[in-house]
């Protein structure tokens, strides 16, 4: 790849990941058949964007969030990081990278060693990555840190228990920041918080965005959530993207069944502005056994006969909205060089 190449390439590409668990029965451990967590996700994310992932729990989310960084091994796919392709890496490589893309989880407390104060756990990754000299650099960082993200300089030398939720999803923030990374993976980093410690930490992450260029996958099961910190939303459904636009494209103007079951499902104060509620019938089958062609036909209120035989391909409804659904069979398919098409996987 020449440097011209390089340099029109988004900050992350994303083509065709899959990532297949093994089920394995018997004395054996035989592998009798495959869970297909993410079965071909596509998308890229822009220098200073945010693309916010949603869809119901266990539709492959945090799998694809965690595969596209190495944290699992992927099954299929590629991934460009600043034109460098993620899965090719040796450990060197990887390692510098891994510095360049941070995750935060939901439950900060959980990857927060108990036993270390806060100056320790954040200043050893910071020593561990040479990022400064000497242990009291370490802890001069750590508390610019905390002031950062709008925490005293005071807690350096407090335990993980000490904090509130939201306190503690700010530490887990902090110690992303920590690594001056330019990716961040928040999966559902606010989905266990009080609305209003939710809109707080939203805010935190788009003004250090604002200030850094920081780029975001923002991943949450709730699509409200989503709605004021991305640029654009993917709905994930089953393993696969369904439909991606624009947020407000996204909220205006829904096109797959499946988004609009999902828009309906959010309660709208002004009852003459409701929609019809489209009520979501049956469970998310499971990824072992996936429908038969478009996968959410069995629950689709506008499935028709083709839906059940054949899985659609990405249509390309224009300004970069599309939607993997047969009702667009009139639009034209986007280009299969651009994006790999189902019938491949
Ligand atoms: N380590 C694993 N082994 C086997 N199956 C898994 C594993 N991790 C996730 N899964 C399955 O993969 C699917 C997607 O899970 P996940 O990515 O956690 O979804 P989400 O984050 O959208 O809730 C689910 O069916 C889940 O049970
Ligand atoms: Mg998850």
């Amino acid at each position: 790849m020449n440097e011209k190449e390089q340099e029109d390439l988004p900050l992350l590409r994303v083509r065709n990941l899959r990532k297949f668990f093994p089920i394995k029965r018997g004395l054996f451990s035989h592998t009798v058949g495959h869970v297909r967590a993410v079965d071909g996700v596509s998308f890229d994310l822009q220098k200073g964007e945010t693309l916010g992932l949603v869809g119901e729990s266990g539709c492959g989310k945090t799998t694809a969030g965690r595969t596209l960084l190495k944290l699992l091994p992927p099954t299929g796919g590629e991934v460009l990081f600043q034109g460098q392709p993620v899965f090719e890496l040796g450990s060197e490589g990887l390692r510098l990278l891994r510095q360049k893309m941070q995750i935060i989880f939901q439950d900060p407390y959980s990857s927060l060693n108990p036993r270390m104060t806060i100056a320790q756990i954040v200043g050893e990754a910071l020593l561990v990555h040479k990022l400064v000299a000497n242990a009291k650099e370490a802890k001069e960082r750590v508390c610019q840190l905390l002031e950062r993200v709008g925490l005293s300089a005071q807690y350096v030398n407090r335990y993980p228990h000490e904090f509130s939720g939201g306190q503690r999803q700010r530490i887990g923030i902090a110690r992303a920041l920590a690594m001056e990374p330019e990716f961040i993976v928040c999966d559902e980093a606010v989905s266990a918080l009080d609305v209003s410690v939710q809109a707080q930490i939203i805010n935190l992450l788009m003004d250090l965005q604002e200030e850094m260029g920081l780029s975001y996958l923002f991943i949450a099961h709730d699509l409200s959530v989503v709605r004021h910190i991305s640029n654009r939303i993917a709905v994930m459904y089953l393993g696969r993207i369904v439909e991606t636009a624009e947020a407000e494209d996204l909220f205006a103007h829904p096109s797959h069944p499946y988004t609009k079951a999902l828009l309906s499902a959010i309660p709208i104060p002004d009852p003459d502005k409701r929609p019809q509620r489209t009520l979501l019938e049956g469970d998310v089958p499971t990824p072992i056994h996936p429908p038969s062609g478009c996968h959410f036909h069995p629950r689709c209120p506008e499935v028709m006969e083709k839906c059940r035989i054949d899985a659609p391909p990405d249509f390309d409804l224009g300004k970069g909205h599309c939607a993997r659904c047969w009702l667009f069979e009139g639009e034209a398919p986007l280009a299969a060089d651009q994006w790999t098409r189902m019938e491949e996987v």
